[in-house]
């Protein structure tokens, strides 16, 4: 990218894990342009439209076992919106009105809007709009760095973390918690947490024993930025629910979608027949053509297998920079989908003072460095830890990967000095 005085920026997190195809590719551009010419709007209370339909073929034909249906919006957070809407309507539709409960976790990020905020673990951005939000509480992330005890195997702890959602639900009562939902790999707030292994089987496990619904947050993660299509795939669980964007539009258009399964969508149709939501933009035909091709380029196309491979070398890479780096207190994450997080002491994980603010300084050093990167503060819970999120457009060569990891480091410098 480049600026109104062109200077030139290398686009190491595509905003906020957008731009899966970085900018400019020419053939999500003709799709979109090419509907432009055929039909640019077709209200989804009235009308379906071709590139509507065959988005919600393609996506269930790459989904998990048992999605089966697809609700086009024009975001991330409308997608949470509508999962969650979702969740409690099928459990009036299936008889259990008295199921109102949310649990998600802490140190998620699940949107802006008030049921997606009420349902984020983030505790700075919730407090202002607290006393007017839809409440859930809220269980530990399954952040190994941090919360793995001394002695504890990596087996103990994924059981230890999801159990901690058994507990809640028995605290709540089992007959009034509607869902769980999670990012499979956190985004935003903590910088590339991935579960240990085993945890969301058991949270599964749990779901299933209590009639709970496991909703899975896909929007940061999902569409091949860990090296899958979508990231569950490589927890092997089965969502009842996931919500995906950011990379499906790859930036081309505002787009997000929320997928559920057959058994949810027939429990709807048996009983009152509808959904009782909606948007004026729903399965809008110019965003849903530029989200078939960028669906197109990453599967047929081999996207996501590049994201898969490319992560490996970015992360030998970054191993290689930052591994002995004193303040770099650990480096996670899973394909094109990485982060560091920045410590005082790397012996005891002692973070920086938040009054430092570290990671707005990186920014602004990265950014006069030429790189833009994703840092964050407030990791460990939300005014505490510092981390810097990466998230590189597939195509990256390995040449790119260098230079962002050089610049990253010089900004490290510049910022720490
Ligand atoms: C996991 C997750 N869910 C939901 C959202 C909200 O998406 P949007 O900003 O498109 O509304 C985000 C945005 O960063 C996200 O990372």
């Amino acid at each position: 990218m480049f600026d109104s005085k062109g200077k030139s920026y290398l686009d190491g997190s595509g905003g906020a894990a957008v731009s899966c195809l970085g900018h400019g590719d020419g053939d999500v551009i003709a799709a979109m342009s090419a509907q432009m010419n055929k039909l640019e709007f077709a209200h989804t209370g009235f009308l379906t439209s071709e590139p509507a339909e065959s988005l919600a073929t393609r996506l269930v034909s790459h989904a998990p076992e048992g999605i089966e249906k697809v609700y086009i919006v024009s975001g991330g957070s409308e997608a949470v919106e509508a999962a969650l809407k979702l969740a409690r309507q099928y459990m009036l539709e299936i008889g259990q009105p008295e199921r109102k409960h949310f649990i998600s976790r802490r140190q998620s990020y699940h949107g802006n809007t008030l049921g997606a905020l009420g349902t984020g673990g983030n505790m700075w951005r919730r407090e202002p709009f607290d006393p007017v939000m839809v409440s859930a509480s809220h269980i530990a992330p399954c952040y190994a760095y941090r919360l793995q005890e001394d002695g504890e195997t990596g087996d103990e702890y994924a059981l230890r973390a999801a159990n901690e959602l058994e507990d809640e639900i028995l605290r709540l009562g089992p007959e009034t918690v509607i869902a769980f939902i999670a990012e499979p790999v956190v985004g935003a707030t903590a910088g590339a947490v991935a579960a240990a292994r085993g945890y969301f089987k058991r949270i599964r496990e749990i779901c299933d024993a209590y009639g709970v619904l496991l909703i899975l947050d896909e929007v940061m993660c999902g569409m091949g930025r860990t090296g899958t299509f979508f990231a569950c795939e490589q927890e092997n669980v089965r969502p009842d629910i996931v919500t995906i964007a950011k990379g499906l539009g790859g930036g081309y258009q505002p787009i997000g979608a929320m997928l559920c399964s057959g058994a949810i969508h027939d429990a709807i149709e048996r009983g009152s027949g509808f959904f009782q939501h909606g948007h004026t933009y729903l399965g809008h035909p110019i965003a849903c053509a530029a989200a078939n091709a960028v669906v197109q380029k990453l599967t047929q196309g081999g996207l996501v297998d590049r994201s898969a491979r490319m992560g490996h070398y970015l992360e030998s890479a970054l191993d290689a920079q930052f591994g002995q780096h004193s303040h770099v207190g650990d480096i996670r994450g899973r394909g094109m989908f990485r982060a560091l997080e920045l410590v005082k002491d790397k012996e005891t994980k002692t973070p920086f003072d938040p009054e430092l603010r570290l990671a707005k300084s990186i920014k602004a050093k990265a950014m006069d460095n030429g790189l833009i990167c994703y840092p964050n503060g407030g990791t460990i819970d939300g005014r505490n830890g510092d981390h810097v999120l990466l998230a590189p457009p597939y195509i990256c060569t390995e040449g790119q990967i260098d230079e962002l990891v050089g610049k990253l480091a010089k900004s490290l410098e510049d910022a720490l000095q």
